[in-house]
């Protein structure tokens, strides 16, 4: 790049030529913060082109677990690419092991499949649970993400008035699939039970353990169990998108802390630290339907699944997770962000509250008490998180700017950032009354 590259000419460059100027709507919401482009990222600092150095809570919407090129792990990838790219055919001793290593520690997991993104996991475990059952229908809770595909890009924020109602987030959607999906209320058993009454073609039930797309929503004590119960009745398989939660909150999924085990289980994100690889993996018999020749069965293909680059990366990312401290460590934090910013809400006199789990917090303005379901996250202060997070960047912190979304730690986040994090949020709450 030469030297006339500055972050307002990028974003000049990227309007002309990308749509919203940045690969997704998500991203584009950077720029509601100034025009800003990033051209670097280590540990856990996020580089932009103009030079300004941030502390990144952002981390890629989730997966950077370690911090941004953990060493290890670029070199497990550099030393696999040395040994050649893509091979495309029959099947490689990495991806035998990566799977061998997922059946260990994910309880559900008897069997995986590779893919390379989050949407692609669950749009596969929904047609394996479609080919199972011989059913259309699909349950997914309001509140909830599971990628951008037509069976589940619905009601994850809709509008007030459109609560309680299928709500496409697209426009271009399928209609027909739009109708087959069913959009119930998180943390309600009852409303589980009664859409089983009222109908008999379901195929699946699709949820996060803990729905982090809109914050944190934390499973109240029986509700996955009803699930589980409920689904296991009617021999309807129920699938956790662990797609956060996976490995960032355990190593083994938050399916072995809750105890409740899925039939099929949609990972990606954590697992590789950055380098795009995911997973479908469940019961063997529902898994092994994708086991044909892609002219009979359930067919799962993609030219790029089982990638040795994302292979190589999950690897050496779920062995550090295992033999290192890394959940514990960044749990341990993310709780004292939580506590810190409760107490600095409270000292201001702001209304609000610090929501998450683990390595993952939100603060979010204008609301009060835990919230069990996306109702209670609607209403939110959406302009003073806004402000809040504009003076935090101005002194080096740099957010997920989405006040439904989250703020994720990973193990190069410590103890030094956290104070200058807890004194810049003072600071800035400070002004936001004085202001
Ligand atoms: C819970 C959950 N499921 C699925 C997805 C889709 O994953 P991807 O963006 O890799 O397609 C996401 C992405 O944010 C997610 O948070």
């Amino acid at each position: 790049m030469g030297d006339d590259v500055t972050n307002r000419s990028v974003v000049s460059r990227a309007r002309a030529v990308i749509p919203g100027g940045a690969q997704t709507g998500l991203r584009a919401q950077a720029y509601d913060f100034g025009e800003i482009a990033f051209s670097g990222a280590a540990g856990a600092t996020l580089e932009a082109v103009d030079g300004e150095v941030f502390t990144d809570y952002h981390l890629a919407f989730g997966p950077i677990v370690l911090g941004h090129g953990h060493p290890p792990v670029d070199e497990a990838v550099t030393n696999t690419i040395d040994e050649g790219v893509l091979y495309g055919t029959a099947t490689t001793p990495l991806e035998v092991e990566v799977a061998e290593r997922l059946v260990d520690l994910v309880p559900s997991a008897e069997q995986v499949n590779f893919c390379n993104s989050g949407t692609e996991a669950t749009y596969h475990a929904i047609r394996l649970a479609r080919a199972y059952t011989g059913n259309d229908r699909v349950i997914k809770f309001e509140g909830c993400y599971h990628g951008w595909h037509d069976y589940v890009d619905v009601s994850v924020y809709p509008p007030q008035e459109r609560v309680g109602k299928r709500h496409p987030e697209s426009d271009g959607m399928l209609p027909e699939a739009v109708e087959h999906t069913e959009v119930l209320p998180f943390n309600d058993p009852g409303a589980l039970e009664d859409a089983f009454e009222e109908f008999d073609d379901v195929a699946a039930v699709i949820c996060e353990p803990i729905p982090h797309s809109v914050g944190c929503l934390l499973p109240e004590e029986g509700f996955l169990e009803t699930l589980r119960e409920v689904t296991a009745e009617n021999d309807v398989p129920l699938i956790f998108d662990e797609v956060i939660t996976g490995f960032r909150h355990s190593a083994r999924g938050m399916q072995h802390e809750f105890g409740v085990t899925p039939d099929l289980t949609c990972l990606a994100k954590a697992m590789g630290n950055g380098y795009p690889i995911a997973a479908v993996c469940g019961r063997e018999n529902l898994m092994a339907q994708a086991g044909g020749d892609n002219t009979s069965g359930v067919v799962i293909s993609g030219t790029y699944s089982g990638h040795p680059v994302g292979l190589a990366a999950a690897r050496e990312t779920l062995r550090l997770l295992e033999t290192e401290p890394v959940v514990e460590e960044i749990s341990a934090l993310g709780e004292r962000y939580r506590e810190g910013l409760e107490g600095l809400l409270a000292d201001h006199g702001i209304e609000g509250r610090a929501v998450g789990y683990g390595s993952v917090f939100s603060p979010q303005f204008g609301v009060t008490g835990e919230p069990r379901n996306y109702e209670d996250v609607l209403g939110l202060d959406e302009e003073r998180f806004a402000e809040f997070a504009r003076g935090m960047r101005e002194r080096g912190h740099f957010f997920t700017p989405n006040p439904y979304k989250r703020q994720h730690l990973s193990w190069a986040h410590g103890e030094r950032v956290f104070e200058t994090y807890l004194a810049d949020a003072d600071a800035v709450l400070g002004s936001l009354t004085s202001g």
